[in-house]
């Protein structure tokens, strides 16, 4: 099968499942939608059910005094989001906004289109519900400019660790029964577990030959080195937010769900109070409601800044330029960051058996994963390597790089030629703090109209060079023991930008680079803590409005955000809970 072949079947995939969503099977297992009445009244409106949307609606609705209402875009997630195997089929689908970035100029040739897709959830649960399922923490170092900007020790790792433990349900027994408990929790509603499969102990190894620590465990103590990677899935089944924090809850009756609902504006009062939320429901019915104590935004990090600016709250100029009202003047939408990535394959083991029956409850192939820094000033991983050993499969190139990294038909093409009767190891290379910055801005005053990204991707020059640095450290484990013995190779895709040069060096890599980066979907910092927010999340100059989403994040932490998103979500339920009288108690 040809890469074109691979990347049609796909889509036919996500059109079988499709129809089966329509049976609305999972139904079930999550509230049932909300009936609301124009100009109702709750205490607090969530707009977004995403990863910290479900929990904070999850926590404040434990007050049993509190009225919560979430409304979501989306609708109940499908089978295939609950079921962990099937996650490469949630993107680019019905429960995706399908947003689009600008076209750079300084990336992107190795891609279908020159524009990145940014996938985005629109479903209940948000990204926990169609992400990859990594639960990472990042590393203490990485908040010391959390804390900083927001002026507020509070954001520093050791007064978030709590909040990464309460959120936490830990099950792997391998962990529990370690010296590392002391950084899991178990009574929360996040399961997460370890594969820990036989094929990855020779990969470790090899690592280690090259000097990298092996960790037992990359959320304790140290988190530099080579790993196995914990996920959230527990009891076989994907922990998204919609289940693990909404449909849990679903017989609280002082929790509204309102599904298939965009909120279009933040509605204020003469004493810039936000008093509530306008909203077009499923039958496009423009609808008022009421909040009482506190708007909460968390509609992710393209959308939370949209609604804002909608509102009136962002940069000034822009926001005249499309004759909207400034209700406060803030750098919305500015300091967008992202991680770029970019995949690497090698030629692993000889192999002409079939690939053994991939197993439902867990991800697809065996994985390692990588914290690695070369500037020993740092205190944290400069990128992230994870690393997957796929299994010769004589039918075509990984769906991987057809359809979710969406390179070009004849990469994919030269990948599989490349790989025939060998298995791969196929790497996805993490550039984590780049210093390119983007920009996400309103591309009309009509809320159904997406905005414009502008990645910023290598827009500083420095995050070329230090990706092309990091490409080189890599690559050497071709040269370890257990690759030699399999006579290891990187694999030449054969990059027409890229024939100028010689294979390995290091204008070739820096073309490599440039070629293949893309985005790996962790966008954050459009409203960022300290500048849009203050240490207790509230909106500046304006009251009774909040944001708490990976858009407060003010810089990227050294691993992937999920867990990092719902940290904030629970932080937020306690300064809320707080400010309203309850000592962050309910009973
Ligand atoms: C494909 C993919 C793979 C990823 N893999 C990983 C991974 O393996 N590990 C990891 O840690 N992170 C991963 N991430 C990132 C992680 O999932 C996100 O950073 C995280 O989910 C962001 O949470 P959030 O609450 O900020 O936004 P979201 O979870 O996106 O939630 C925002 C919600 O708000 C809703 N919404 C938006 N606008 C409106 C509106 N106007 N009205 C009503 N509702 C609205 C949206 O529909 C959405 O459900 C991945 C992301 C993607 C897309
Ligand atoms: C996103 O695009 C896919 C593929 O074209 C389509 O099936 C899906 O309906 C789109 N999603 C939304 C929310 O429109
Ligand atoms: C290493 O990091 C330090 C501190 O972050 C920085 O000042 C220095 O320029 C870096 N060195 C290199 C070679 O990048
Ligand atoms: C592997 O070792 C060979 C021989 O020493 C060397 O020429 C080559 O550059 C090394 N490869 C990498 C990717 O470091
Ligand atoms: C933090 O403190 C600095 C200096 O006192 C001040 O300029 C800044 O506005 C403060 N930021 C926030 C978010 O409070």
């Amino acid at each position: 099968m040809d890469s074109a072949v691979v990347f049609e079947n796909a889509v036919r995939i996500q059109q079988a499942l499709s129809v089966i969503g329509t049976l609305m099977l999972t139904a079930y297992l999550f509230p049932r939608q909300a009936t609301v009445e124009d100009f109702e009244e709750y205490d607090f409106i969530i707009v977004g059910g995403g990863s910290a949307g479900s929990v904070i609606a999850d926590r404040l609705s434990e007050c049993s005094q509190f009225k919560v209402l979430v409304i979501e875009a989306g609708g109940d997630p499908p089978m295939e989001s609950l079921v962990p195997v099937l996650y490469p089929y949630l993107s680019n689908s019905q429960y995706d906004w399908n947003i689009t970035s600008v076209i750079e100029p300084n990336a992107g040739n190795g891609r279908k289109t020159k524009e990145f897709n940014l996938v985005c959830a629109r479903v209940l649960g948000g990204g926990s519900s169609i992400n990859y399922m990594m639960y990472v923490r990042g590393c203490p170092g990485d908040y010391y400019p959390w804390a900083r900007l927001s002026n507020d020790s509070n954001w520093a790792y050791a007064n978030n660790l709590p909040y990464f433990i309460k959120s936490e349900r830990m099950v792997s027994e391998e962990i529990l029964q370690s010296p590392y408990r002391l950084y899991h929790g178990t009574k929360g509603f996040l399961g997460i577990t370890r594969e820990n499969r036989p094929e990855t102990k020779k990969y470790l190894q090899a690592f280690e030959e090259l000097g990298y620590d092996i960790l037992f465990d990359v959320n304790g103590k140290q988190s530099l080195g080579y790993t196995l990677q914990l996920n959230t899935i527990a009891e076989g089944i994907r922990q998204t937010t919609a289940y693990t924090n909404l449909g849990a809850n679903k017989h609280r009756n002082n929790l509204y769900v309102l599904k298939r609902t965009v909120v279009t504006q933040i509605l204020f009062d003469e004493n810039n109070n936000a008093i509530g939320v306008k909203a077009l429901t499923q039958d496009s019915k423009s609808i008022t409601l009421k909040a009482k104590r506190e708007v909460i935004v968390s509609s992710g990090s393209i959308n939370t800044p949209k609604l804002l600016m909608l509102s009136g709250i962002g940069p000034k100029e822009h926001l005249e330029s499309h004759n909207i009202k400034v209700m406060s003047a803030l750098p919305v939408g500015l300091n967008y960051q992202d991680h770029w990535l970019l995949q690497l394959s090698f030629k692993m083991e000889k192999s002409e058996l079939p690939a053994n029956p991939i197993k439902s409850y867990q991800t697809p192939f065996p994985v390692v994963t990588g914290y690695v820094k070369l500037n020993k000033t740092k205190s944290c991983a400069e990128y992230q390597t994870v690393n997957t050993i796929v299994p010769n499969d004589p039918e075509g190139p990984p769906l991987s790089c057809t359809f979710n990294f969406r390179y070009k038909d004849n990469i994919c093409q030269n990948l599989y030629e490349a790989s025939k009767g060998r298995n791969t190891m196929e790497t996805a290379l993490i550039l984590l703090h780049p210093k390119s910055r983007g920009q996400i801005t309103l591309r009309s005053s009509n809320p159904l109209d997406p905005p414009n990204v502008f990645t910023g991707i290598f827009s500083d020059k420095r995050d070329l060079e230090d990706y092309t640095s990091y490409v080189e450290d890599f690559v050497k484990v071709v040269n370890t023991t257990y690759f030699k013995s399999v006579q290891s190779e990187i694999i030449d895709l054969k990059l027409p930008e890229c024939t100028d040069w010689t294979f390995g060096s290091r204008e070739y890599w820096r073309c490599y680079v440039q070629t293949m980066a893309t985005t790996s979907l962790h966008f954050i910092g459009t409203a960022s803590l300290g500048s849009v927010v203050d240490s207790k999340l509230r909106v500046l100059n304006v009251n009774r409005l909040r944001v708490a989403d990976a858009s407060v994040m003010p810089s990227q932490t050294s691993g992937n955000p999920n867990a990092v998103v719902i940290m904030i979500a629970e932080k937020l339920a306690d300064f809320v809970k707080q400010e309203h009288g309850l000592h962050g108690q309910c009973s």
